[in-house]
């Protein structure tokens, strides 16, 4: 006889005496097991989630597929010039900061029971409009009656300062060391921080130039200021003497270049190396210390070197009486391209004022400190 079945209902009806179908009960239980297992998932994640909405820490709840399916306000803050945070797998968003590796890493962590289901690691994240932001991140499971895994608690926290300031004290103290020996420079550095600081941001208005980034801007006002740390291997006699120097001792003066790159070859950015080894190029190729020519000199040590030349004309050295901020304008102009990069100087043919702003701002006098801290002023306002 026919069994009369309404559509969809073939599971329901059933004739008890047909034979059980085993496959048929064997998936049932199995979705019933599935079903079970995805509902407390769920109950667990939603409880997770409950826990996460604590409001001072950046947190993210994943399911055991890897799918964001929250995302606390301080994370959404916290990423904001970064990503789009939105219910999608974690690795679509966040896969920028880990390399291919990285990620197949993580995801061994993930799955071993030897590790924890856990990574914890710092990531490191950037766009072209952006710093770079580094992140101590933290991963860990959470379970379905201490048994299966239901997801994943994410814990972020920016170290971006603490990273920062403890890799720019180390080098802030060599160059500290550099000026003892080279007494005769005042706040020379720190000016031509600001000045290549000021040119850079400048350049990154205008998109003239894709490498310069805020991350670009940043570091070169920390490591323009580096430019002569290799100083520290010129002999004192050589620093101080007051005649001219000879060729020997030219020769040993250009050494500060290589021997700059050699104390700064530790520091992550590659730019403190070409601003150490590149700031006495010129763009004719008559400069040392390899006579590198036109663009082979980093675009890093072509800014650097406008403004080392423009605060050194401006100073009224022993050998020298200081030049008029007009005077070392048009010095400037009469070495482009000799000296000076072009492209750079046209755009220092604008904005020589804000150098001249900066040089009144802080200029040595009989009170340095004075300066130090006005020094710490301006530095809150560049
Ligand atoms: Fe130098
Ligand atoms: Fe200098």
């Amino acid at each position: 006889m026919q069994k009369q079945t309404t559509p969809g209902m073939e599971k329901q009806i059933h004739d008890p005496r047909d034979p059980p179908d085993i496959t048929e009960l064997d998936s049932l239980e199995d979705d019933l097991v599935e079903k079970e297992s995805s509902l407390s998932c769920e109950q667990e994640i939603q409880t997770m989630i409950q826990l996460a909405k604590n409001p001072n820490t950046a947190q993210m709840i994943l399911d055991r597929n890897f799918v964001v399916v929250y995302s606390s306000p301080k994370t959404e803050l916290l990423f904001k010039d970064y990503y789009k945070i939105a219910k999608k797998p974690f690795f679509n968003i966040f896969n920028q900061p880990f390399r291919t590796n990285e990620i197949r890493e993580l995801l061994i962590s993930l799955k071993s029971w030897e590790r924890g289901y856990s990574w914890s690691g710092t990531l490191m994240h950037k766009t072209q409009t952006t710093r770079t932001m580094i992140t101590r991140t933290s991963i860990n499971p959470f379970f379905t009656n201490g048994t299966e895994i239901a997801g994943f608690i994410l814990f972020f926290e920016d170290v971006t300062r603490r990273y920062n300031e403890r890799l720019r004290s180390t080098f802030s103290s060599i160059l500290e060391a550099a000026k003892l020996k080279d007494n005769d420079t005042g706040l020379h550095n720190e000016r031509v921080s600001y000045y290549s600081k000021k040119m850079s941001s400048y350049l990154y208005k205008q998109r003239l130039y894709p490498q310069i980034d805020p991350d670009f801007i940043e570091d070169i006002g920390f490591l323009a200021a580096m430019h002569d740390v290799g100083k520290i291997g010129t002999p004192d006699y050589i620093l101080q003497k007051p005649g001219k120097l000879t060729e020997l001792e030219w020769e040993i003066m250009r050494e500060h270049t290589i021997n700059g790159t050699f104390i700064l070859s530790s520091y992550p950015n590659p730019m403190a190396k070409e601003i150490a080894l590149s700031h006495h190029e010129w763009w004719n190729g008559n400069g040392y210390p390899f006579k590198l020519e036109g663009d082979m000199i980093p675009l890093s040590a072509r800014i650097v070197t406008i403004a080392d030349v423009y605060d050194a004309l401006r100073m009224k050295r022993t050998y020298k009486e200081e030049f008029t901020h007009e005077e070392t304008v048009s010095k400037i102009q009469a070495a482009s391209g000799v000296q000076f990069d072009p492209a750079l100087v046209e755009v220092f043919m604008h904005i020589n004022r804000d150098f001249d702003e900066i040089w009144n701002l802080l200029r040595d006098n009989n009170h340095n400190e004075d300066s130090r801290a006005r020094e710490q002023e301006y530095s809150d306002i560049i």
